[in-house]
Order: C-alpha cells, then sequence, then structure tokens
C-alpha cells in the first residue's frame, strides 16, 4: 500500500517541507533516545535540502550521516557524494567528525571498499558479522528517469542481493562501479523518504506506482517509503 501522496507545487516546495520535516524527525528522535542516524541520498534534488539543513539550528552532535550510495569517485572529486554533502551541508556546521561517516571509497578496488563499509555499518548499528537490521532513523532515497534508486540501478547485480547491507554495483551504463545499500539495509528503516521531483521523473514515477513490472527493469518498484515527496511537474495523480 502506497503512504498517501499530496504532491508539493514545484520542486522548491518540496525541498522546503522534507528540510522541515527533517528537523522535526531529528528533533523528536533526539528528546527519545538521544541520537539520529540517517542514511544520505545523492542527486540534485536533496542537494537544496542540505543547503536548508546548513541554516537550522539541530544538535548536530546527536546526529550521524552516512551514504546510502556513493560513486567510485576520489572525495574531493566533482561527482562525489561526500563531496557534494560537505559543501552544501557538513563545511557550515559544527558537527563532530566521527559523527560523519563516508564511503571509504578505493577506486582500483571498490569490492574492498563496500566490504569496509558494511563493517562500518554493522559496528555503528552493533550488529554481528552477519545477519540483524540496520534500524536506521531515516533513509532518504531519490529517483532516476530510470526508475533507479540509491545505485539499484535496472538489471545491475546488487538488486540480487540479500545478504549483504552495502556493495560494489558495476552499473554498465556508466561503465563504472557504484556503491550502494542493498533492499535488505534499505527495507529495515524506520522511515523512508522518497524525493521525486522533475516532469523527467513521470513516466517512471506512474510505473512505479502502478504497482506493476519487474523490479530488475524498474529498481524502485520495490522500496515501500513512509513518505512520498514528489513534485506536480512528476506526479500524473
Ligand atoms: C546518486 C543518487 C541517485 C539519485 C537519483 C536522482 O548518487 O545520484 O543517490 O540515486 O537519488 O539519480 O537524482 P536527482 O535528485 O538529481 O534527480
Amino acid at each position: 500500500m502506497n503512504a498517501s501522496i499530496e504532491p508539493h507545487d514545484d520542486v522548491a516546495a518540496l525541498q522546503r517541507d522534507v528540510a522541515d520535516s527533517f528537523c522535526d524527525l531529528a528533533r523528536e528522535t533526539i528528546a527519545a533516545r538521544g541520537l539520529f542516524r540517517v542514511s544520505l541520498s545523492g542527486g540534485s534534488t536533496p542537494r537544496r535540502i542540505y543547503e536548508l539543513l546548513a541554516e537550522r539550528d539541530l544538535p548536530w552532535d546527536k546526529i550521524h550521516f552516512f551514504w546510502g550510495d556513493e560513486r567510485n569517485v576520489p572525495h574531493d572529486h566533482e561527482d562525489s557524494n561526500y563531496r557534494m554533502v560537505r559543501q552544501a551541508l557538513l563545511d557550515k556546521i559544527g558537527i563532530p567528525a566521527d559523527n560523519v561517516h563516508p564511503v571509504p571509497v578505493d577506486v582500483a578496488a571498490p569490492d574492498r571498499a563496500a566490504s569496509a563499509y558494511e563493517a562500518l555499518l554493522r559496528q555503528q548499528f552493533g550488529l554481528p558479522d552477519q545477519g540483524g537490521a540496520l534500524d536506521w532513523d531515516l533513509v532518504l532515497l531519490g529517483m532516476g528517469d530510470d526508475a533507479h534508486t540509491a545505485s539499484l540501478f535496472p538489471e545491475t547485480k546488487a538488486l540480487a542481493i540479500e545478504d549483504r547491507l552495502f556493495v560494489e554495483n558495476f552499473v554498465p551504463k556508466f561503465d563504472a562501479y557504484r556503491y550502494t545499500m542493498t533492499y535488505p539495509a534499505i527495507e529495515s528503516a524506520k522511515q523512508i523518504w522518497f524525493l521525486i521531483a522533475g516532469a523527467a521523473k513521470r513516466d517512471a514515477l506512474r510505473q512505479v506506482l502502478s504497482g506493476e513490472g519487474d523490479v530488475a527493469e524498474c529498481p524502485s518498484l520495490r522500496v515501500r517509503p513512509t513518505r512520498w515527496f514528489v513534485d506536480k511537474p512528476a506526479f500524473t495523480g
């Protein structure tokens, strides 16, 4: 059952709502449990959200940032999701370095880097070497116009991996590796927010909402968000 969708007039309204909702959830979670662990999305839609969060007064020392996916490039590369969040948010707030958990990218050995990040996730969440579930307080996800989410791209190997939390994933269309959470790592989150804006996403969103089709070709079909953040250009009702 899809959570209800109330489309925003435009991407700017969507981004403001996500920033406001993030602050509310973070404060509520920290008041209840003293900690807020969030998996961040890359892409252009969330960038403005991170910039808006940089203007807010949050207990940053109680917030831990992780990345749901990353590109196989150095952290100072223009395509790096870590670099994007660093510039949009992290460099503007006083957050302890120990609260920021970038993927330890190893361009020459992405398998090793993905395994190292999985080990870090397990350590941070107090999980054993096998099994267990990441009880994220929040996972932010975007969706590409090809219906990929995180770096779970159509017809790629990571879609079928159920016994890992974080893996390297070769993406033929880029002829490059990406890093991504697996579906099990996403699905165990307390909150999953899907951020989808722009007319280019319309066809993919329509298929996702129909619930029909093959996950291998439409990876976002498997995501069950707790909240949809969609703008009118992307939503056809
Ligand atoms: C990435 C993202 C990716 C993104 C979608 C949508 O690393 O690029 O994690 O999954 O969310 O491609 O990106 P936009 O928000 O830029 O449309």
